[in-house]
């Protein structure tokens, strides 16, 4: 193996028996030019010897906070100061709760508190545990704090259940630590992504939308944004924080979203078109509220406008990316579109269902392109993004 990653890397552990594939990470980071020094919790000691740990980094492994030799060899604020990068593989569910809390009361925690350096975690647990709405919760408050998120995967689980919550494999780790530390794909690009839904007023008080809670395109803002890219988001009503270093436009209606984008579309090299955006609006808003005087009531709907195929005729377009939402014939509807609406590259999705699509954390997506396509399956919405990104900028590239 090419030694691709010479960094000061600082491995933490927490107690998950998700703990020994941790060894592995290790091993292969090594191999791949990395120095790397272990930091574990008592709960990982339950699990994996920190001897382990130190026959294969060749340096002593931190486990308590009063060590005095530790202490002495460098120190806790030290070690921070030394890394380039941490990477937390297990976290666990009680790790995650306190690193989101700002809680110090073990090693590894008070390190990621004095560290100035990226942090990833890769989550691990029971799946009902990660589904959990206080660790679901601790999640998006450390994502929108830059913590990256690696996985977790899904699959069967040590406990015997099946689901979301498995660690990422060694090997997938070390891609993301590669992928982060490659000189960012997007350098300099400047990437306009919609997300969220539209909302189409009735009258002063209602309103037609759908269910899209803009986490998949949040998800992308920041992975494009990883990528080295400059961000824009245009975002629909939705309930998150502006993702780190990007830009946020927000707007209500698809005409509003419409005019956002097309201000901009003419110094965008990358469109992305994420967003639910209502395919019709009321012909005629009402002024005042809507009395119900009748059993019935007719509104007149009609058509607005599609921006993404407005932005693919435009004259130079950017390299554009649509979504496909569908509840069947995934395939054949998004290959459809991906013509139809003149997309280098569409991104299709199942909704309606239980893990993928409007509002779940997690997705699955399947990429089409004229010559080619990728599965990209089940995960978090923010691996999901990152893989996105990778392969469209791979496209991209190739093109200009
Ligand atoms: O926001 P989340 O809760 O995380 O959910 C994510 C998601 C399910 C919303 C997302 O993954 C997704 O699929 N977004 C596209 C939803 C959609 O409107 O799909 P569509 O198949 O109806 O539209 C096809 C494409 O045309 C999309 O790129 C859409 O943004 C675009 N479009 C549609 C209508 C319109 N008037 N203008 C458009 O630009």
């Amino acid at each position: 193996m090419q030694a691709t990653l010479k960094k000061k890397i600082l491995l933490g552990v927490t107690g998950g028996i998700a703990a020994y594939k941790s060894a592995e990470l290790l091993r292969l980071l090594v191999r791949a030019g990395a120095e790397v020094r272990v930091v574990m919790t008592a709960a990982a000691c339950e699990f994996v010897q920190p001897l382990t740990f130190h026959a294969l980094s060749g340096n002593r492994v931190y486990t308590d906070i009063f060590d005095a030799d530790a202490e002495s060899a460098m120190d806790h604020i030290e070690l921070a100061r030394w890394a380039d990068f941490m990477v937390i593989a297990p976290a666990s569910a009680d790790f995650i709760a306190k690193l989101n809390q700002g809680y110090g009361d073990n090693i590894l925690l008070t390190l990621c508190l004095a560290s100035k350096q990226p942090v990833a975690i890769a989550p691990a647990m029971n799946q009902q545990m990660y589904a959990n709405a206080a660790t679901q919760d601790n999640l998006a408050s450390l994502a929108d704090r830059g913590i990256l998120i690696w996985g977790p995967d899904s699959g069967e689980q040590a406990c015997g259940d099946v689901g979301l919550g498995r660690m990422l494999e060694a090997e997938t780790l070390l891609q993301e630590l590669e992928m982060h530390f490659r000189p960012g794909k997007l350098a300099s690009k400047r990437v306009l992504i919609t997300a969220g839904p539209t909302l189409e007023a009735i009258d002063p008080v209602r309103y037609i939308s759908n269910h899209s809670s803009g986490k998949m395109g949040y998800a992308l803002a920041r992975a494009a944004q990883s990528a080295g890219a400059e961000v824009t988001l245009v975002s629909g009503p939705v309930n998150l924080a502006i993702p780190a270093g990007t830009k946020r436009i927000s707007v209500n209606s698809a005409l509003e979203m419409r005019d956002a984008v097309m201000e901009r579309v003419e110094e965008t090299d990358i469109f992305i078109a994420c967003a639910a955006v209502s395919d019709y609006r009321v012909e005629q808003q009402a002024v005042q509220k809507i009395k119900k005087t009748d059993d019935q009531l007719q509104l007149l709907l009609i058509r607005n406008p599609d921006i993404v195929s407005e932005v693919t005729a435009f004259g130079n377009p950017p390299f554009c990316i649509g979504f496909a939402a569908e509840t069947e014939n995934l395939e054949a509807h998004a290959k459809a579109k991906l013509k139809r609406k003149n997309l280098d590259m569409i991104a299709a999705n199942l909704v309606g269902n239980s893990d993928t699509g409007f509002g779940h954390d997690s997705n699955e997506l399947h990429l089409f392109w004229a010559d080619g396509q990728l599965h990209l399956k089940l995960a978090s919405k923010q691996l999901i993004a990152q893989q996105l990104i990778d392969q469209m900028a791979n496209l991209y590239l190739a093109q200009n």
